[in-house]
């Protein structure tokens, strides 16, 4: 019997794993397809933390609140804003290189919607996710967890009204039953249920499903966040258009060249993320249009500062620094999910749930743009 089986193998899961390994627990990851096929390599923009002045976790919790549209868990957003900066140095210590300034060696922090200022770190440009995944995933296997690729879930293992373990598929088609003193769900979001998503297609709220077979409470599952620029082509899962290149000079237009999002939000096009989602959705009915346009090309240096949109664009045939880029919401990120309490414990013993899988209500009805590569805290294992 294993001490601590996690479910995925995101940032959530592996930041959990590896914190439980270090203690001294035993400790297998499952994941259903590659260790790195995850919605953290997906993730572009980056991690929202106050780490410098005139920053503080006091504006960030501003934000993080005013983009919940009033539904946050305070408790949660204190745990998110208070330990941000640490988990930050965290994800340094265990190796990831988040991006910094030539002249001083700084980090460089971007602006996206909602920020009231500058304060996401982020890797590769606009590769965040992927860099955060690979120096996990080397942390992971220099502890020696044992990780096992290609592994399906079924369901959850309940005797006496506590989760014991699962059932799993293995590669080879095999059915095993896993037991285990703690299950940790760590297994992301929902968005293939959507026909439009930004997710990979392991997002397919078996995680949920399965804790919610097994009697586990949920909450807020309604709340699946719209990302207002995915690019508007014919692939699935969309490509993302960071909010990150409005943080950068770049305007949202409408079909006659219009910066529509002025009349809209005091932040204009920097407005919350639901805000900027609406505006766009409001057009595309009324107008009976398949798309808009984000307009990038104020944005100096491009391919540098954002080489995967750069690559995606161009994959279409555009040029992000001479083209409109045609635009469209496409469902991204689930608020809700499995209740927990602030350590990651769910409403069953046994069970634990934590990032895109978890409802701790700190995201409210609307997370704050790069919120989600910060609520995976290692504060989940303490408990165990
Ligand atoms: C983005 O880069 O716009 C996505 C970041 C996020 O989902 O928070």
């Amino acid at each position: 019997m294993t001490d601590l089986l996690v479910l995925g193998s995101g940032i959530a899961g592996l930041s959990a794993a590896i914190r439980a390994a270090e203690r001294g627990l035993d400790v297998t990851v499952l994941t259903k397809g590659a260790l790195a096929n995850t919605a953290t390599s997906y993730a572009q923009g980056g991690v929202a933390a106050a780490l410098a002045e005139p920053d503080s976790p006091a504006l960030h919790r501003a934000d993080t609140l005013t983009a919940g549209v009033g539904l946050c868990d305070d408790d949660a957003v204190d745990v998110l804003v208070g330990e941000g900066p640490d988990r930050v140095r965290e994800l340094m210590a265990l190796g990831a290189n988040f991006d910094r300034a030539a002249i001083d060696g700084e980090l460089e922090l971007a602006r996206e919607g909602g920020h009231s200022l500058a304060r996401v770190v982020h890797a590769g440009g606009d590769a965040t996710g992927a860099e955060i995944e690979r120096a996990l995933v080397a942390a992971m296997q220099e502890l020696r967890v044992d990780a096992r690729e290609r592994w399906f879930t079924v369901d959850l293992l309940v005797e006496g009204g506590a989760v014991v373990g699962v059932e799993a598929i293995a590669p080879d088609g095999s059915q095993h039953a896993i037991r285990a003193r703690h299950v940790l769900l760590a297994t992301g979001g929902a968005g293939q249920l959507f026909a439009v998503t930004t997710n990979p297609p392991v997002s397919t709220g078996d995680g949920i499903a399965m804790a919610y077979r097994a009697g586990a409470a949920l909450a807020d599952v309604e709340f699946m966040q719209f990302h207002p620029t995915a690019l508007d082509v014919a692939s699935m899962p969309r490509p993302l258009l960071s909010e990150a290149l409005r943080g950068d000079g770049a305007i949202l237009r409408d079909e006659h060249g219009v910066a529509f999002m002025v009349d809209e939000h005091p932040l204009a096009d920097l407005a919350p993320r639901d805000v900027v989602a609406r505006a766009i959705t409001r057009r595309l009915v009324e107008r009976n249009l398949s798309h808009l346009f984000l307009d990038a090309t104020p944005i100096a240096d491009f391919a540098t500062r954002f080489p995967t949109v750069d690559r995606a664009a161009r994959a279409a045939g555009l040029d992000p620094s001479a083209d409109l880029l045609p635009i469209a919401p496409a469902a991204h990120y689930l608020s809700g999910g499995v209740c927990t309490d602030l350590d990651g414990a769910t409403t069953l013993p046994g069970l634990w749930a934590c990032g895109e899988v978890a409802c701790s209500g700190v995201h409210g009805a609307n997370r704050l743009a790069s919120n989600s590569l910060l609520d995976r805290s290692e504060e989940h294992t303490s408990e165990l």
